[in-house]
């Protein structure tokens, strides 16, 4: 299957595995490549030891490495540590990424911009990002309320209209092949995966954290801002988080407030999250979770989701 997405950034398959925080290590980065498609290392809010360490794991094969722009813009020197690393591509999300622009263009290197509206992705077009992924809600982890369905085709028909050259990545529930196939119709060149691959042999999560993604439907996925609190990270008010409710987030969703002063509270759901008690702890995947029942290696996730895909296109031809 060739798109402008697999024809720039010359891969086999038109999927990016995410820069998930925590998750994304180099060795699922490396399998994602390896597989076919393009694995990013999730820089999230930048340790440069541990980035080091995944660079490391990654080895010679190509992989890219993703910010939280936000937080990065506390640390900006961990940019140039990976840049001089020869990245595949620089990701960000989450933040006004002007201020780094000009040093990943200096470099050379492909900037990827994700983004949950329309008017980031102007912003970041107009800033020189060669690429865009609109993240809709249904996705893992932090993200805002346009879904996936509306978001892709407008910002599809923007970059039409006004930058035909910048590529178009579609992220937000898309786990198997049906996601792939439609978001190709709504006008995206590829995809961007976090929550099918936090599900594979090669990402970094608690295999009890994973079970409870596995018994999980849709319907348990929900936007909070609690766990940012309990782990005292302060994300701008934008932004929330999908996770898979549980009994912490029962009780404390709706008293924030009160979670804020709670430090006990705070201890328990980050103890829980070393131990995996997922009764505690919640795992960040978004509505996708339904599609997802089983731990598999990432060259098999992206196989099957590639044939799935190519079926389904074929057959509606
Ligand atoms: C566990 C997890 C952690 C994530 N961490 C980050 C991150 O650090 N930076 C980022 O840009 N996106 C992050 N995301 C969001 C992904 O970039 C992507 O938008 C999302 O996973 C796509 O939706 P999906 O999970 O339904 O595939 C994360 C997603 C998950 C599931």
């Amino acid at each position: 299957m060739q798109t402008r997405l697999t024809k720039a950034l010359n891969i086999a398959h038109p999927i990016l595995c995410a820069p998930m925080a925590f998750a994304s290590g180099g060795a699922l980065a490396a399998a994602t490549t390896q597989a076919g498609g393009l694995g990013f290392i999730g820089g999230g809010y930048g340790d440069a030891d541990w980035l080091d360490e995944q660079f490391e794991i990654a080895g010679d094969t190509d992989v890219g490495c993703g910010f939280i722009t936000w937080s990065l813009a506390n640390n900006p020197a961990l940019l140039k540590q990976v840049l001089d690393k020869s990245p595949r591509a620089i990701f960000l999300s989450f933040g006004n990424p002007a201020p780094f622009a000009a040093q990943i263009h200096a470099a050379n290197v492909p900037l990827i911009c994700q983004v949950q509206t329309l008017r980031d992705a102007k912003h970041a077009i107009s800033i020189g990002a060669q690429y865009i992924v609109a993240q809709g809600t249904e996705a893992g982890g932090h993200g805002e309320v346009r879904t996936t369905f509306t978001l892709v085709p407008e910002v599809a028909d923007y970059i039409a209209n006004n930058a035909p050259k910048t590529i178009l990545i579609a992220a937000g529930g898309i786990a198997d092949g049906r996601g792939l196939a439609a978001t190709l119709m709504l006008g995206a060149d590829g995809v961007l995966i976090g929550s099918r691959l936090l599900a594979t042999t090669q990402a970094l999560v608690h295999p009890n954290l994973l079970q409870a993604l596995f018994n999980a439907t849709g319907d348990d996925a929900l936007r909070s801002k609690i766990v940012d609190i309990v782990r005292g990270r302060y994300w701008p008010d934008r932004y929330t988080i999908n996770l898979i409710q549980n009994a912490f987030s029962d009780e404390w969703h709706d008293r924030s407030d009160e979670l804020r002063t709670n430090t006990d509270a705070q201890n328990s759901w980050n103890n829980a999250l070393m131990t995996g008690d997922a009764n505690i702890a919640n795992i960040f995947v978004g509505q996708g979770a339904g599609l997802i029942n089983a731990t598999d290696s990432t060259a098999n996730v992206i196989t099957e989701i590639m044939a799935d895909a190519s079926q389904h296109l074929s057959r509606w031809a």
